[in-house]
């Protein structure tokens, strides 16, 4: 995947579900690169969202990449479904098995791309052996399971880490940001080298999202020519 141009990934989690479709249409037409859609299941995280058949109902509306974060314990029993349903980038968590390795494997196998997540507390350093089978490195910066939440300072560390080991591998994979994002620190988390932004309330709760993203991305650019 490109690691140069800034990407923003609208999370439909804060959007209005009672017209998700129509949300949908109107995410791609604001000008969005992706959307990020958020898979729960109550027992990763504290709160449940979707599955596979809703993710393929949207699939009849628009051509945009599905970025799919999956936050549910045991991923790999779900991966047929979400490649399936037209996912084009899988996102698992390092915390959520013991087979990352042959699920992220797995979701290459399916032709789309794998992604791997940490949460704010985990180490980076967790990465390093799985970066031969990731596409993008996804670095929550909220503990997962709510939109809404303020972003956690201290995960640009995690950031800064990543982008450096990245750099030290000869790995050129993409940094996705999740949580708490919008025009006032996306600049700060770019110049960490961060390319792919989600934003889920800084985009929906604003009357016009289309600006609201053209704001994130300004900022996002200014930051990462720092
Ligand atoms: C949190 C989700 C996020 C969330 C982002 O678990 O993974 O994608 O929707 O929402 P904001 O941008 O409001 O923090
Ligand atoms: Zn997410």
């Amino acid at each position: 995947m490109d690691t140069k141009t800034i990407k923003i990934s609208p999370s439909i989690l804060s959007c209005d579900f009672s017209h998700l479709a129509d949300e949908i249409k109107r995410t791609a037409d604001a000008g969005a690169d992706m959307i990020h859609i958020d898979v729960m299941d109550g027992a990763f995280v504290p709160n449940i969202t979707f599955g596979a058949p809703v993710v393929k109902s949207f699939r009849k509306y628009t051509d945009i990449i599905f970025d799919v974060h999956l936050m549910i314990n045991e991923p790999l029993r779900f991966i047929d479904d979400f490649a399936g349903a037209g996912a084009d980038i899988i996102t698992i968590h390092i915390e959520s098995c013991n087979n990352v390795k042959e699920t992220l494997e797995y979701i290459r196998s399916k032709g789309i791309k794998s992604g791997l997540s940490i949460k704010p507390k985990t180490d980076p350093e967790s990465l390093r052996k799985y970066l031969p089978y990731t596409d993008m490195i996804l670095v929550m910066s909220v503990e997962p399971g709510f939109g809404g939440q303020g972003f956690i300072p201290e995960t640009l560390d995690n950031m800064k880490y990543v982008s450096t080991m990245l750099k030290e591998e000869g790995y050129d994979i993409p940094i996705e940001v999740d949580g708490g994002i919008s025009e006032k620190n996306a600049d700060i988390v770019a110049a960490t080298g961060v390319t792919i932004f989600v934003a889920g309330s800084a985009v929906y709760k604003k009357p016009d999202i289309q600006k609201a993203i053209e704001d994130i991305r300004e900022s996002a650019i200014k930051g990462s020519k720092n």
